[in-house]
């Protein structure tokens, strides 16, 4: 039974596998080419809790500027930062640097499981991941796709996140001992495709004789969310303050540690997950009100004011003007970009 999912899934994924650019053909031998596990290791950092769809246009970005691990390595955080600016989560991004240069320093990646999860910002999932992906290991891989096939499978009704042990067991009991990676793969792709949140499409589905979610007539339930966790509402902030009319916009680079550390940024007003803004504007004047954007965070949901003032006097701190008509260039983080074009639509 479980011999027979694994084939029946492989076989699914050999007619049915997306063609993404950091893939093999299903089935393909694996290249002899140090830039096969880096372009594994790169995809699988981005696409945790990104969507396939947003990755491409970084993925494509981040190989053609930099081909290598060790040219990963050598480039300055800040380029990095910049060129994830829209990816979110920027502590990935400042592992991804940290990582690269390790991985360059002892001439390569780790082969195994055990020794890619000692990299900095590999967890569990994406450590197996590449193991199985660009070395060929048989590793157990669950990410949320694959979270929602194997709990309807199986029909594991517990809740998440206490689900997670039994699912990752039965994950194990139907991961094969060749093509871990592929099967993975097939998984995910189920996953997006077929095996989707809301309506499932069982009629197309390989594994739907085997699968106990649609016996039971209701597979959709599956898995069992945990009740909804409520964040905070924060209030903050950002000052959009432009010279030569309009045409500069003093432009920051937040402190490394905290949310959203070393990204450039519109100055604010203090706003953390923990608390609101003081509100207090950094230059006398006066200011004018352009609205508010919204911004979801893991911790917290935030409601950033935008104010404007047009000043001939540079502001305290450590900033710099930057060409208002250059916005997209500048590698704002998400929040802030979206506080930059409701500032440049109200020009
Ligand atoms: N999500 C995470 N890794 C993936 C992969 N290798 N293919 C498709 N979706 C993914």
């Amino acid at each position: 039974m479980t011999a027979s999912i694994s084939v029946s899934l492989l076989g699914w994924y050999d007619a049915h596998a997306r063609d993404l650019p950091w893939r093999l053909p299903p089935g393909s031998a694996r290249p002899d080419d140090p830039a096969w596990p880096y372009r594994v290791w790169l995809s699988e950092v981005m696409l945790q809790q990104t969507t396939v769809a947003a990755v491409k246009p970084y993925f494509a970005k981040f190989t053609e500027t930099w081909p290598t691990v060790e040219a990963l390595a050598a480039a300055s955080e800040d380029d990095v930062m910049a060129a994830w600016a829209g990816l979110g989560y920027y502590s990935r991004a400042r592992n991804l640097v940290k990582c690269a240069r390790q991985v360059a320093e002892r001439g390569g990646f780790p082969t195994t499981e055990a020794g890619l999860r000692a990299l900095p910002g590999l967890g569990d999932y994406a450590a197996a991941a590449i193991a199985a992906i660009a070395f060929g290991q048989r590793a157990v891989v669950v990410d949320a796709n694959v979270e929602r096939v194997v709990a309807r499978l199986f029909a594991i009704d517990e809740p998440l996140p206490k689900a997670r042990k039994a699912i990752r067991a039965a994950t194990d009991a139907i991961t094969p001992e060749t093509r871990a990676g592929d099967f993975a793969q097939g998984l995910m792709d189920l996953g997006a495709h077929i095996c989707t949140s809301r309506a499932p499409r069982c009629l197309l589905c390989p594994l739907s004789d085997a699968c106990e979610g649609r016996k039971q007539g209701e597979p959709e339930r599956l898995p069992v969310k945990p009740a909804k966790k409520v964040v905070p509402e924060r209030r903050g902030t950002a000052f959009w303050i432009t010279r030569d009319g309009g045409r500069k916009v003093w432009l920051v680079t937040r402190p490394a540690s905290g949310m959203l550390g070393g990204m450039r940024a519109l100055p604010d007003d203090g706003w953390t997950a923990r608390a609101d803004g003081s509100g207090e504007t950094p230059l006398a004047g006066e200011w004018r009100s352009l609205g508010a954007v919204r911004h979801g965070f893991t911790h917290a949901s935030l409601t950033l004011r935008v104010v404007a003032l047009e000043t001939s006097t540079d502001p305290v701190g450590d900033g710099a003007w930057w060409p208002a008509d250059r916005m997209e260039e500048a590698g704002l983080a998400t929040l802030f970009a979206k506080a930059a074009q409701l500032a440049l639509a109200a020009r």
